[in-house]
């Protein structure tokens, strides 16, 4: 097991502060809120953004990338586009210093000291690691729609109903869940082609988070499996932040299948 670090003095760090400490090499943010101090990850699970720079409001701390949110008592992810806890790690206070172990993401529940004021044993438990979401891993992933039915539903009447299900070929490549049962789609219209005897499609689409960075593959991959439909001569993919996507959005086997509601 990891030796406890002294990473700052209880009064380098304001409350509520934060502070960029580092910790055998890894960067840890360090939290200071109503007289506890916690540590996480300095790293957002969604895309790698630095949780340190974020908003502290209470316990959460809100990835200034793209607005995650987690709970600094635990690690766990409160909002999307996170669907993974940080890591937290243990914290103790030792003479008006701060000392912080790293923890292995896969041992158990981690330890908060109670005040600064507490001397060398002073501590409680923090939010069990159980209080995170449950991890969406890539085994979590719903099977992609066999080839037979999506050549099934392409050569099938063209319908708003039809194009919905064929777009449910397409995933989100961080949360392995189809944008159809994310909400992701508002709207798909039909108007005929200039040439010829083809339907222009117009898909409307929001992202999860205004700078999401699977934005561009999610708008080829749907062009790409709407101009599959043999009556498709055309596809238009707008995107769409207003009204912006909210967690409410998504089916209950989206929920399911990302195991945080
Ligand atoms: S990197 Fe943190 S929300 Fe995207």
């Amino acid at each position: 097991m990891a030796d406890f670090i002294r990473v700052a003095a209880v009064s380098d760090v304001p409350d509520p502060g934060k502070e960029l400490v580092e910790v055998e090499g890894e960067m840890v943010a360090l939290f200071h809120v109503g007289g506890t101090f916690y540590a996480l990850d300095d790293v957002c699970t969604h895309d790698g953004g630095p949780l340190v720079d974020g908003e502290l409001a209470d316990h959460t701390i809100a990835c200034p990338r793209h607005g995650a949110k987690f709970d600094i008592r635990s690690g766990a992810a409160l909002s999307m586009p996170a669907i993974r806890a940080t890591r937290a790690h243990e914290v103790k206070l030792e003479n008006g210093d701060v000392f912080v172990r790293l923890r292995d993401q896969a041992t158990g529940p981690v330890t908060q000291p109670t005040t600064p004021t507490a001397s060398a044993t002073g501590s409680q438990p923090a939010a069990s690691s159980a209080a995170a979401p449950a991890p969406a891993t890539e085994g979590s992933s719903t099977p992609a729609a066999s080839p037979t039915s999506g050549e099934g539903l392409a050569s099938q009447s063209l319908s708003e109903a039809v194009i919905r299900e064929m777009l449910k070929e397409v995933k989100d490549p961080e949360l392995f869940v189809n944008i159809v049962d994310l909400g992701l789609i508002y709207n798909v219209t039909f108007a005929a082609a200039t040439e010829g005897d083809g339907q222009q499609v117009s898909v409307d689409m929001t992202m999860t988070s205004p700078a999401c960075p699977a934005g561009p593959q999610l708008i080829a991959d749907t062009k790409r499996v709407v101009s599959s439909h043999k009556d498709v001569t055309g596809v238009e993919v707008r995107i769409v932040m207003d009204p912006p996507w909210t967690p409410d959005r998504m089916t209950d086997d989206a929920r399911d299948q990302l195991g945080i509601f």
